[in-house]
């Protein structure tokens, strides 16, 4: 599904320069679920805003399903954004004034999904998620763990074939963590949607079927 060929990315030039990732190459099959672990600082944010179209780099090649993520269009892009790749981030991310219902619905209404299969679909995912008592609740008032539980239901609401995920657990107590992880797992086996996730814990990269370091 996604294939990274000898990366190089480095940042600032001549005497600033600093070199992130050095031929760095990794596969990732349709239902992976991936941990890489490395300190701050060594490239793992870099790493997935390179893996979500979000960043570009210096050299080396990205196979998105066959198809050179270099030579894509704008639109292209823009389709790989918003519905091939779901990010899930350390801070959430979530409209805090907005429901969790409109939270969860906003990717799809830029993906043009109708009303009608947006609500049965967020209907399902608050489920999975085990938050369907929550749909009319602001974002602003959920706990750390239930708004992450709900920026992973947002990133699986458009069916995408990969969750990247930058440290989901590092701002979240261990139970939090804990059921998140949980979710990642279910979504991983259930759905077949394929994991990477990205953090500097070891206990979390034990969770996952494949552990890299950077
Ligand atoms: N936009 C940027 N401009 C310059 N340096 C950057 C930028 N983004 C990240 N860096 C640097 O690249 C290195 C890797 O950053 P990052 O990918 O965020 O690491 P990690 O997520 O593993 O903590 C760090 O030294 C960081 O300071
Ligand atoms: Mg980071």
């Amino acid at each position: 599904m996604i294939s990274l060929k000898n990366i190089y990315k480095s940042y600032g030039k001549g005497e600033t320069m600093r070199k992130v990732l050095t031929d760095f190459s990794l596969d990732i099959v349709p239902g992976d679920f991936i941990s890489i672990r490395g300190r701050s600082g060594c490239g793992k944010s870099t790493l997935l805003y390179i893996l979500g179209c979000l960043e570009t780099f210096d050299s080396g090649e990205y196979l998105y399903k066959g198809e050179d993520v270099s030579k894509m269009s704008e639109k292209q892009l823009a389709r790989m954004r918003g519905r091939e790749i779901g990010f899930v981030f350390q801070s959430f991310f979530l409209i805090p004034s907005l429901t969790c219902y409109e939270n969860i619905e906003i990717p799809m209404m830029y993906a043009g999904i109708p009303p009608k299969q947006r609500g049965e679909k967020i209907g399902s995912l608050l489920s999975e998620i085990g938050m369907s008592d929550y749909a009319n609740q602001k974002a602003a008032t959920l706990s750390g763990g239930q708004q992450q539980r709900v920026a992973v239901a947002r990133a699986l609401s458009c069916d995408p074939g990969i969750i990247l995920a930058d440290e989901p657990t590092g701002n979240l107590d261990e139970a939090s963590g804990e059921e998140v992880i949980s979710l990642f797992e279910r979504i991983n086996r259930d759905f077949g949607t394929a994991v990477l996730l990205v953090t500097h814990d070891p206990a979390i990269a034990a969770r996952a079927k494949t552990q890299r370091t950077l």
